[in-house]
C-alpha cells in the first residue's frame, strides 16, 4: 500500500533518540496492523545537528518540514552546547521550526493519570482527575519581538532589552483556538496576562474579552492575572479547563502545570499552524514537554510515554484518526495499570522497566487491544 501520511522525525539530543526508537516501533506496528502507512523521513536537529553541520537545523531539513504532514520531535539541548553562540544553540533549531512554520498555537495538556496520582508533590485530592489544557501563543511576544539586544548608553552604561509585542490578529487567532478547543472539552477559558502592569497585557485582555463576548458567548470566560494564575494552579488546579496565554507566561505556566502531574515524562504537546484555506492543511509539530535529560541519556532509562502520547496527539489533530489515537492512549493506560514504570515515575510496589522494556510492553498492549 502506498504511504498515505508523511512524517518528519527529528530525534534531537540526549534521551531524544532512544525514546524515538520506541516510537518508530509503534509506527511500524501501525503500518502493519492499521489502515494507515507512514512515509517517514528522519533528520538531525539541535546539538546533534550543530555538531554535524554547524547549525541547529539545516535549510534542507526546513524544506522537508515545510512539505510533510507533520513533524515529530524528541528533545533538544544539553550542557555540551552551553558555549555555542545563541543563534546556533540547540534551542535555535526548535525556535526556527516554530517561527518558519508559523506554529502559533501550542497545546500543552496537563493530565493526571489515575495510576500516577501519587507521583505528584500535591495532595491526591487536589490533582486526582486533573485534565487541563494550556494554549500558549508560540510565535510572537517577547520571544521574537524587535528590537532586542545589548547596547551602551551615551554615559557608558551597558543595558539589555527585549520587546513584548502582540498584534491584534496574533491575539485573536490564539484566542479562537482556545475557545474552539474549550467547546470540545468543558467549555471554560481563562485568559492569563498582566493587564495590571503591561500595555500589551491590557491590550491582550481587551482583544480576548471582545472575541469571547461577540463570537463565543456560550463559552464560560474569565481573565486572570498571570501571577494569580500561577498561584491558583497550585491551590486548586481543577478550576481550570483551558488557559490561554502569551508566549512567555505560557512557557512558565506550562512548566508549572506539567509538574502538578508529577510526571513530566508523561506530557505531550502539539504546536499547530493556521489551516490553509485552499489545501485545508496545517503545519504541525508534536513533541514531549520534557527535555533531553542528559544525566540519563544513552542508559535505556528514559520514559518514552510523553513522546508516544505526542504521536497520539498527531494522530488526533493532524490526521483525524481519533480511533487510533485512543488506541495508543489506551495502550499507555494499560502498561501503567500493569504496574510498569520507568525510573521517573517509579513508586514502591511497581515494576521498574527500561526504555526498551516499556516499548515492548506497549507493543504487546497494542496487540491485545487490537486483537
Ligand atoms: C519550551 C522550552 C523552550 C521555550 C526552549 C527550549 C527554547 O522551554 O518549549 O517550553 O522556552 O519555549
Ligand atoms: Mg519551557
Amino acid at each position: 500500500m502506498a504511504a498515505n501520511k508523511s512524517l518528519l522525525i527529528l530525534p534531537g539530543d540526549g534521551i531524544g533518540p532512544e525514546v524515538m526508537t520506541q516510537i518508530r516501533h509503534v509506527i511500524d506496528w501501525m503500518d502493519r496492523r492499521r489502515s494507515v502507512t507512514f512515509a517517514v523521513q528522519e533528520a538531525l536537529v539541535g546539538g546533534a545537528c550543530y555538531d554535524a553541520h554547524g547549525t541547529a537545523i539545516t535549510d534542507q531539513t526546513m524544506a522537508v518540514a515545510e512539505t510533510v504532514d507533520a513533524v515529530l520531535l524528541g528533545a533538544v539541548g544539553g550542557p555540551k552546547w552551553d558555549d555555542v553562540p545563541r543563534q546556533h544553540r540547540p534551542e535555535a533549531g526548535l525556535l526556527r521550526l516554530r517561527k518558519d512554520l508559523d506554529l502559533f498555537a501550542n497545546l500543552r495538556p496537563a493530565i493526571v493519570f489515575d495510576a500516577l496520582v501519587d507521583a505528584s508533590t500535591l495532595k491526591p485530592e487536589v490533582i486526582r482527575g486533573l485534565d487541563l489544557l494550556i494554549v500558549r501563543e508560540l510565535t510572537s511576544g517577547v520571544y521574537f519581538g524587535e528590537p532586542r539586544g545589548v547596547d551602551t548608553l551615551p554615559d557608558g552604561t551597558e543595558r539589555a532589552f527585549d520587546t513584548q509585542l502582540y498584534t491584534k490578529p496574533e491575539i485573536e487567532r490564539i484566542a479562537r483556538v482556545a475557545f474552539e478547543l474549550a467547546r470540545k472539552r468543558h467549555n471554560r477559558v481563562a485568559s492569563a496576562e498582566k493587564s495590571n502592569v503591561m500595555e500589551s497585557g491590557a491590550y491582550w485582555r481587551r482583544v480576548v474579552s471582545h472575541i469571547a463576548a461577540t463570537d463565543y458567548p456560550d463559552v464560560e470566560y474569565s481573565n486572570i492575572l498571570a501571577d494569580n494564575c500561577a498561584m491558583q494552579l497550585l491551590r486548586d488546579p481543577k478550576q481550570f479547563d483551558v488557559i490561554v496565554t502569551d508566549n512567555l507566561f505560557g512557557d512558565l505556566l506550562s512548566d508549572e502545570a506539567a509538574m502538578l502531574t508529577g510526571s513530566l515524562g508523561m506530557l505531550p504537546s502539539a504546536s499547530l499552524g493556521a489551516v490553509d484555506p485552499t489545501s485545508g492543511r496545517r503545519h504541525a509539530l508534536y513533541e514531549p514537554v520534557h527535555g533531553t535529560a542528559p544525566d540519563i541519556a544513552g542508559q535505556d532509562k528514559a520514559n518514552p510515554l510523553a513522546t508516544l502520547l505526542s504521536f497520539a496527539m498527531m494522530l488526533r489533530y493532524s490526521f483525524d484518526m481519533a480511533e487510533d489515537a485512543d488506541l495508543v492512549e489506551q495502550a499507555v493506560q494499560d502498561v501503567l495499570a500493569d504496574g510498569l514504570r520507568t525510573g521517573d515515575i517509579m513508586s514502591p510496589g511497581q515494576t521498574l522497566v527500561s526504555t526498551t522494556q516499556m516499548g515492548a510492553a506497549l507493543l504487546a498492549a497494542l496487540d491485545r487491544r487490537a486483537a
